[in-house]
C-alpha cells in the first residue's frame, strides 16, 4: 500500500484523530470490534436524518425506498460471500444469533438422542453454548476435535471424530483468540463424506480474508457486521436454500408470516420466514457501506498490510525472553495473543492502556481454549488496515514497560 493511501485510510476513521488523555489512540482491538469509517457512520446518520421508514410494510415513498436499500444490502452480502441467491441470506442481530437460530430450528427438527455435534477446541462461546443447549434438550452429544500446541486444528483428530453419528460439524473459519485460519473447504468436504452438515463461523474471518461460499461449500455460514467495519446489531446467516426451506421458523411475529388467524398461521418463504419483527434497518443498510469499504481497499492490500504488521509484531515481541505467543499457526489472521511470564494479563493490559494502546485481555470468550493451553487468559493485540509499524512499536514499548514494572 502506498504512503498516500495509508494516510487516507487513517483519515477515514475519525476515532484515530481523537486524543485520549491528550495522546493518540493506538487501537489494537479490531478482533473485538472494528473501528468504523466515515462512510458507515454517515450512512447510518443519513438514514435516521432523511430516510427513516419501516421496511416490507409501507405504502409510501420512504417505506419503498427503505425496502429497496434494505434489499440492496442483501444483494451486497450475497456478492460479498459469493452465494447463489439472496434467498439464502438472512439478516440476524449478529453471528451469535445466527448460530442460535440454526441450533434452535435446524437442530430441534433434525437432532435426536445419540446424534453427535462436532466442534473444535478453538471455538468461542458463541459456537459452543447454543449447541450445548440444543444437545441437552434433545439428548445429542457434543464431540470436540483437538488442536495442536501451535494452535492449528488437528485434521486427523477431526477425521477420527467424524462418523455416521455426526449430524453437524460447526467450526470457526478463523480463531478470534489465536488467529488460526482453518481450511474450510477441506473441513466441509470431510464432514460431507460422513453425511454431516457444516456450519462455518466466519465472524473473525470476514474482515481479514475473502469468503467464497461456493468454493467452501458450507451448509451454513455466519458473520457479524461489527467486526467488518460495520454497525452493531446486524449479522448474516447464509444457509443453503434447500436446507433453509425445510427449517421451521425461529421467532414469530410480523414479516415472517404469510397469513395469520387465531386458529393457525402460515409462514412466509425464506429468507423473511426467519426475520420476525422490525429489523435494525439502518444497520442492515449501512452494512453494505462496510462491504463496499472493504472491497474498495482490495483483499490483496488488506492481507499484505496486515501480514506485515503481524510479522513485525511477532518478531519484536519474541525478542523479550518472557513472552510466549499463544497460537503459532502457519496461516494466521492479524491476531497476536501472548503472555508475559510472571505477569498477569490484566496488569499488562492496564499498563498498555496507560500508554493508550488498546488491546483485549482475558479469555476472549474462549474459556475452553485457554484451559487447553493451561492459562487463564492472554493479552491479545489485533491489527487492521489502519494500523502501522509505529503502532507495533507502541505495543512492544508498552510490553517492555510492563515487564519493567511487573517482573
Ligand atoms: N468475539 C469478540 C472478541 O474476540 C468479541 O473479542
Amino acid at each position: 500500500m502506498s504512503e498516500l493511501n495509508f494516510a487516507k485510510i487513517r483519515s477515514e476513521f475519525p476515532l484515530l484523530s481523537k486524543k485520549i488523555r491528550s495522546k493518540n489512540l493506538v487501537y489494537l482491538d479490531s478482533a473485538a470490534t472494528a473501528l468504523k469509517p466515515w462512510s458507515v457512520i454517515e450512512r447510518i446518520s443519513h438514514f435516521y436524518t432523511y430516510e427513516t421508514a419501516n421496511v416490507h410494510r409501507g405504502a409510501h415513498f420512504l417505506a419503498d425506498q427503505a425496502t429497496a436499500f434494505f434489499e440492496k444490502s442483501r444483494e451486497s452480502a450475497r456478492q460479498f460471500i459469493n452465494a447463489e441467491s439472496t434467498e439464502e441470506i438472512i439478516f440476524t442481530k449478529g453471528a451469535t444469533e445466527a448460530i442460535n437460530l440454526v441450533a434452535q430450528t435446524w437442530g430441534k427438527s433434525n437432532l435426536k438422542k445419540g446424534d453427535e455435534i462436532l466442534l473444535t477446541e478453538m471455538e468461542h462461546h458463541a459456537n459452543i453454548v447454543p449447541w450445548q443447549m440444543i444437545a441437552n434438550e434433545v439428548g445429542a452429544t457434543i464431540k470436540v476435535a483437538q488442536i495442536t500446541d501451535e494452535g492449528e486444528l488437528d485434521y486427523q483428530d477431526v477425521q477420527k471424530k467424524l462418523s455416521s453419528k455426526t449430524k453437524i460439524f460447526s467450526f470457526t473459519a478463523c480463531s478470534n483468540a489465536l488467529g488460526t485460519v482453518n481450511d474450510c473447504a477441506k473441513l466441509t468436504k470431510m464432514a460431507h463424506q460422513v453425511g454431516a452438515l457444516t456450519l462455518v463461523d466466519g465472524a473473525q474471518m470476514v474482515a481479514n480474508r475473502p469468503v467464497d461460499i461456493k468454493a467452501m461449500n458450507a451448509d451454513f455460514f455466519v458473520f457479524s457486521g461489527h467486526k467488518l467495519f460495520g454497525p452493531y446489531g446486524v449479522g448474516i446467516l447464509y444457509g443453503q436454500r434447500a436446507i433453509l426451506e425445510k427449517m421451521p421458523p425461529y421467532q414469530g411475529g410480523g414479516s415472517m408470516i404469510s397469513e395469520v388467524t387465531f386458529e393457525k398461521t402460515t409462514y412466509n418463504a425464506v429468507p423473511t420466514r426467519f426475520e420476525a419483527g422490525t429489523p435494525n434497518i439502518e444497520a442492515v443498510i449501512a452494512m453494505s457501506s462496510a462491504i463496499e469499504y472493504v472491497q474498495k481497499l482490495g483483499w490483496k492490500n488488506i492481507i499484505d498490510h496486515e501480514s506485515l504488521l503481524l510479522r513485525a509484531a511477532t518478531e519484536k515481541l519474541l525478542e523479550i525472553p518472557e513472552i510466549q505467543i499463544i497460537g503459532q499457526a502457519k496461516d494466521k489472521a492479524p491476531v497476536l495473543s501472548f503472555t508475559l511470564k510472571g505477569a498477569h494479563h490484566a496488569d499488562v493490559g492496564q499498563i498498555l492502556d496507560q500508554e493508550n494502546v488498546a488491546v483485549r485481555v482475558g479469555h476472549h470468550c474462549a474459556q475452553p481454549l485457554m484451559k487447553r493451553f493451561g492459562i487463564s487468559g492472554t493479552v491479545r493485540a489485533s491489527f487492521s488496515v489502519f494500523n502501522n509499524l509505529a503502532d507495533v512499536d507502541s505495543l512492544v514499548n508498552g510490553v517492555i514497560k510492563a515487564k519493567g514494572l511487573l517482573l
